[in-house]
């Protein structure tokens, strides 16, 4: 568990989760289901059981090469982010995250903390030495962030999302972790 500042002079603290998160988690995650469009559900529509979670989260825990971050504040979720990497030995070294923060913490230093835990977690696992991540093409605050962070682009996908009865591609962006 670590506390950090942000910018507003609240300390938020970073730690990883366990299984008795998942019903909290489950709460927040349907909060930020309804505050953008740019995950890859919506309102109602995360329909995971706390059983799925409990069991989601509880491998991220075990597993040397995945990891399920979340920021507190005063006991409130206000920040997850989850990193899975490859089950084959083949690509055990290569995992993708995701990550929201609720909307009220927006512009912080929330997201940018947590994806800096991340890459430091990944250089000290000694296995992980690439992350990946999608993000919807117009979302240009998430990828403003994610280049300052030193991820580029690599690819696009096409009609990725579907949603409103319109396509919407993806970027594929990448870090390599040396
Ligand atoms: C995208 C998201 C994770 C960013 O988290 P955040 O905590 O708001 O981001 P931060 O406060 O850490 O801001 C990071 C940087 O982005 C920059 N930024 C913020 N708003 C910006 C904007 N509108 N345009 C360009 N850059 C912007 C800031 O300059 C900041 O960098 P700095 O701290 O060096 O100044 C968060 O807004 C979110 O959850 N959005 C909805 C879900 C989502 O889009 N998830 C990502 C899916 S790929």
């Amino acid at each position: 568990m670590k506390k950090y500042r942000l910018k507003d002079g609240k300390i938020m603290i970073v730690r990883e989760g366990n299984g008795k998160d998942a019903d909290r988690v489950l709460q927040y995650i349907k909060r930020v289901a309804c505050e953008s469009d740019n995950l890859t559900f919506g309102e109602g529509e995360f329909n995971t059981t706390l059983e799925e979670e409990v069991r989601f989260i509880e491998e991220c825990r075990k597993s040397k090469n995945s990891l399920f971050l979340i920021a507190e504040y005063r006991g409130e979720i206000i920040s997850c982010l989850t990193f899975s990497g490859g089950n084959r030995s083949r690509i055990k070294h290569y995992g993708e995250f995701g990550i929201t923060v609720l909307k009220k913490y927006w512009g912080l230093g929330v997201g940018k903390t947590l994806i800096n835990c991340l890459i430091k977690w990944a250089k000290d696992s000694g296995i992980i030495r690439k992350i990946n991540l999608k993000v919807k093409a117009d979302n240009t605050k998430a990828i403003a962030l994610y280049t300052k962070l030193g991820f580029v682009k690599e690819g696009a996908i096409s009609r990725f999302f579907y949603h409103k009865g319109e396509f919407h591609d993806v970027y594929v962006m990448g870090l390599e972790i040396d």
